[in-house]
Order: C-alpha cells, then structure tokens, then sequence
C-alpha cells in the first residue's frame, strides 16, 4: 500500500529517501506526502503497457480530478501523458502545468458557456459531449468531439461512484448517441463506468454495448481502476487492466482504432501519505483505543463519503505490535472517522501517525471545514523533500472577504 519508493528501517518510515518524522517536524501536519518516482513509474506502466499491446493510435490521458495539483500535472505533462478536465478550473490548471492543449479532454455533464469558451480559445483537443445541450453548442467545429455513452451496465462499487448505470446523471443513452452521431460529426465514443472497479468483467460488457452504437475511429474507454487501500484488498493490476481493455476493445471495436485509457486513481492513490500528529488517546467503549489526530474530513473526505477503508501507522514504530484502536479527526462531527480497526503499538501524543494510500481524492477534496487550514503537498525524492503546494494559513481563510 505505501509507495513503492519507500522504505522501513529500524522501524521508521522513509518517504522518497526522507525521514517521516523529520517531514512532519520540518513541514508540520497533517501533511500530504508524495514519493514523486511513483508518479512516473506508475505513469510509465500504463503508457508501456498500452504501446505494447495496442499497435494502433492511443493515450493514457490523467484523470486530474484525483489529484488537481500543478507539481503532479506538471510531472504528468512531462511523461507524455495527456488530460482529462472536467470544469474551467482543471482545465486553467492543466494549461498552467503545460500540458499541450491538444492532449486535453474536457469532460463535464453540466458544462457552462464560459467553459467551453475558454477550451476553445485554448485550443482544447477533445470535447466529450455528455447531453443534447453540448452538442447544439459544439457542433460548429472545432475540437475533436466524442460522445459520452452510459452502457447501463453494474458494478461492484459503492453506488456514489457508480457512474455506467442506465439513468446514471452522465452521458447519453446508446439510443441518443446513435441518433447523435448521425446528426453530427463526431471522432468516437467515450465511457467511464465507475471508479474503484475491482473487475474487468463490467467492463467488457460495457465495451460490448458501445460497439452496438456503430463504427468509428476513437475510444475512449474511461478510467476507474481499483488500488489497493488495505492489506488484503484484491485489484487488478494496471499491466492487466491495460491488457483487459485492450482486449476487450479489440475484440469488439476492432485493433486499429484510436484507444484513449482515463486513469485517475491508479495512477496517483498509492504515491501518497498523509502524516498527523497524535493529539489525544482515549478509551474506546469496546476496549479499543480512540486515536485523535490534527487532520480528518477536512483532508481526506473518502472516509465519510463512501465509509472508504484506510491504514494507519505510527511512522516511528513501524514494526511493532499493537492494540486495536480507532483514528478519529478532529472536526465537530461524530462520523470524522479517519480508519476504523486498526492496531497501533501505544500511540502516544506527540506521535506520528501515517496513513497510506491518501494520493487520490485527498488533496483532491480538501476542505476548511472548522476553520482548519488545507494542508501542504510535500514531494521527496532521492532523500530530498520540496514543498510544492504550501499549507494554507489563517489568513487564508479571510482571503476572499470584501
Ligand atoms: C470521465 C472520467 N474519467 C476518468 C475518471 C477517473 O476515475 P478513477 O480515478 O477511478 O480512475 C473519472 C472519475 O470520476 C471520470 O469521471
């Protein structure tokens, strides 16, 4: 679960080369934390792995959704990736981070006039278009434009990010994008059943249901690969996701079509930790220990929204056993639960405690709730730590008075 450039030793947890405690000392918490060679090597297997299996045109396009930060776009941009934007503001972001505006993919069920004004002024390669609306206003020309189809098929995934369900509130019925496609021009289809998918099974059968839309030169075929957020969780791996697509799509769409994979999740979840400071230790009512920390909802969200699991750890005893405890934040409700059954060798405040697997959805859905200040986005590397978002301040919170 931690990233792949990371290491324990004598039981204490290194970063990037860099000492945990010495990050939270010298950067505070909470903290995210990113080992930035996991960016690129993840970036890199699924690039590898679709150039090998896929001889035809195709892109791995960042979902930016999972981690909206320049430093991670820019690292991105720099693999060779392309983008996909969902609002004006991922797309000012993904511009800033320099991407080359005509590997952007510029999603949205409810895009606005402004939007879409400003992709076209910037030159924004791919539109995908998700209702009637998008396409009495893009047919014009321009961009590259897709469809986004809903398959209508199920999967295994928490209903909140279920998205390739029929009536689900993205994209257009088989039917209306068949219609569509007649009336307008466009490249190809797109779809994004979900995220946090398990299986390649749905889709396989999502694929199929867009090869009954008709024939064209571009698939887009979505992201929403699983990673694993505890021990024991049971995902593809990317090389085999890439690989499950691609068969799919080659089964059913033919080998020499253009293919566009969307991964958000997987290529940034597991790069990333996020670093607390042990504040309170009280007993919990069943015998475990309640673990309060200085972060919660406000940096990592998934937890209340989806009762999403995550680990935990002291970074300083990595190795040790423990008892059962419960990390909670430290916001003014009751569901700020950061991990639920976890052991944890004596926490103690004062400590620092790490929880893994924090890269994707995290920094992404930060908030100020109680007036806590967002936290900083760290990068180490090569025992090297920079700051590449700082932690924001109070005076930050009164930023935008007038
Ligand atoms: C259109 C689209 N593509 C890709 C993604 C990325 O999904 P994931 O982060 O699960 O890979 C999303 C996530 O919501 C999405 O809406």
């Amino acid at each position: 679960m931690y990233p792949r450039d990371s290491s324990v030793e004598d039981g204490v947890l290194s970063i990037g080369g860099c000492d945990a405690r010495e990050l939270a000392r010298e950067f505070g918490t909470p903290a995210y934390v990113v080992a930035e060679a996991d960016l690129r090597s993840q970036a890199r297997t699924f690039t590898e792995a679709l150039g090998r299996l896929h001889q035809g045109p195709g892109e791995v396009v960042f979902a930016s959704k999972a981690f909206p930060c320049t430093a991670v776009l820019r690292v991105f941009a720099e693999e060779g990736l392309g983008c996909d934007v969902a609002s004006g503001g991922e797309l000012h972001l993904a511009l800033r981070a320099g991407f080359d505006p005509a590997r952007l993919y510029l999603h949205g069920n409810a895009k606005s006039d402004a939007e879409l004004e400003m992709a076209l002024e910037a030159g924004v390669g791919t539109v995908v278009i998700d209702n009637e609306q998008d396409a009495d206003r893009l047919s014009g020309g321009g961009p590259r434009l897709l469809i986004r189809v809903v398959p209508g098929v199920d999967a295994d995934t928490h209903e909140h990010i279920l998205t390739g369900q029929a009536g689900s509130k993205f994209g257009m019925a088989p039917d209306a994008a068949r219609a569509l496609a007649e009336r307008i021009e466009v490249a190809g289809l797109h779809m994004h059943i979900g995220s946090q998918l398990r299986s390649l099974d749905p889709y396989r059968r999502a694929v199929a249901a867009l090869a009954q839309v008709g024939d064209f030169e571009v698939y887009d075929l979505g992201g929403g690969l699983a990673v694993p957020y505890v021990a024991g969780d049971d995902v593809v791996a990317p090389e085999d996701w890439v690989d499950g697509m691609v068969a799919a799509a080659h089964a059913e769409l033919g080998d020499d079509v253009s293919l566009v994979l969307e991964p958000g999740r997987a290529l940034v979840a597991n790069a990333g930790v996020t670093l607390y400071t042990v504040e309170s230790v009280k007993p919990g009512l069943a015998g475990e220990t309640t673990v309060a920390v200085d972060g919660g909802m406000s940096d990592n969200l998934r937890p209340m929204l989806y009762g999403a699991a995550y680990s935990a750890a002291i970074v300083s005893r990595m190795d040790d056993a423990g008892g059962m405890c419960t990390v909670v934040g430290k916001h003014c409700e009751s569901g700020d639960v950061l991990v639920r059954d976890v052991t944890l060798p004596d926490p103690r405040p004062g400590d620092v405690l790490v929880t893994p697997v924090t890269g994707a959805y995290g920094y992404a859905m930060a908030n100020n709730y109680n007036g806590v200040p967002r936290p900083p986005v760290i990068f180490c590397s090569g025992g090297d730590a920079r700051v590449v978002v700082r932690r924001e301040t109070y005076e930050d919170l009164h930023g935008r008075d007038v």
